[in-house]
């Protein structure tokens, strides 16, 4: 039996970098399934999809085919059969991934996509929902969170390390309004499920923060 570990939170709480390195040290797969909703909105982006239209997000579902391949470690995204795994980063496609993933035919578009990746090998996936709609039955649970203007330092220093141009206070807004979005929309929301473990890194540097999770896993899966 597989063994799959859930770890939803709000924006820049360190999810995809810290559970990518949980996943190396126990040798899980990691899956990133924001990366999912990114493509979603990267493809209605460049094709001019209006994504405030929901009949017309929908529609192009039709046109999107997603894979997922794992290479050297890391998690690789294919839209279309094109590696986007650098443009979904760009930061006008996570307001847009955040703004298709209200949609509930985006959401039961990825759901069994995500399952699937889980049924067969032991993953640490991250997301919003994990926890609560995709994997309800995982055997680890975490909900990781810090304070806002702590993440939003970490993403700031994140885009400006890799040469976008930005200031903390946009980076702060922008962090606030997405985490609006994915907290206040109909379905699936971002909350912490009720048998999910709260880590919270606000003092904790990723070193710690890594200790911290790889603690919750062992005892939670029994490792
Ligand atoms: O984790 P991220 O910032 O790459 O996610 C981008 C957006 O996708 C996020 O704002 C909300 C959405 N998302 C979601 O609704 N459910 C998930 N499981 C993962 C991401």
């Amino acid at each position: 039996m597989s063994i799959a570990v859930a770890i939803d939170g709000p924006v820049g709480a360190g999810k995809s970098s810290i559970a990518k390195e949980c996943a190396k040290r126990l040798g899980f797969i990691y899956v990133d399934t924001g990366a999912l909703y990114r493509c979603i909105g990267l493809f209605c982006d460049r094709n001019g999809v209006n994504i405030d239209d929901t009949s017309r997000v929908e529609a192009a579902l039709s046109h999107i085919t997603l894979d997922v391949k794992i290479k050297n470690g890391t998690q690789h995204v294919y839209l279309n059969g094109y590696d986007v795994s650098e443009e979904i980063r760009l930061p006008e496609i996570s307001m847009a991934a955040s703004k298709v993933s209200a949609i509930p035919a985006v959401r039961e578009y990825l759901l069994q996509f995500q399952r699937d990746m889980a049924a067969s090998q032991n993953v640490i996936m991250d997301g919003r929902d994990i926890g609560t709609v995709v994997l309800p039955n995982a055997e680890v649970k975490i909900y990781l969170t810090a304070d806002a203007e702590v993440r939003a330092k970490r993403r700031y220093d994140e885009l400006i390390a890799k040469g976008n141009n930005v200031t903390f206070e946009s980076v702060l807004a922008d962090l606030n309004q997405r985490d609006h979005n994915d907290m206040t929309r109909e379905i699936a929301p971002l909350k912490q499920a009720d048998d999910a473990v709260l880590a919270d890194t606000t003092k904790l540097d990723f070193d710690s923060s890594c200790d911290l999770l790889i603690g919750i896993i062992k005892e939670k899966a029994g490792l």
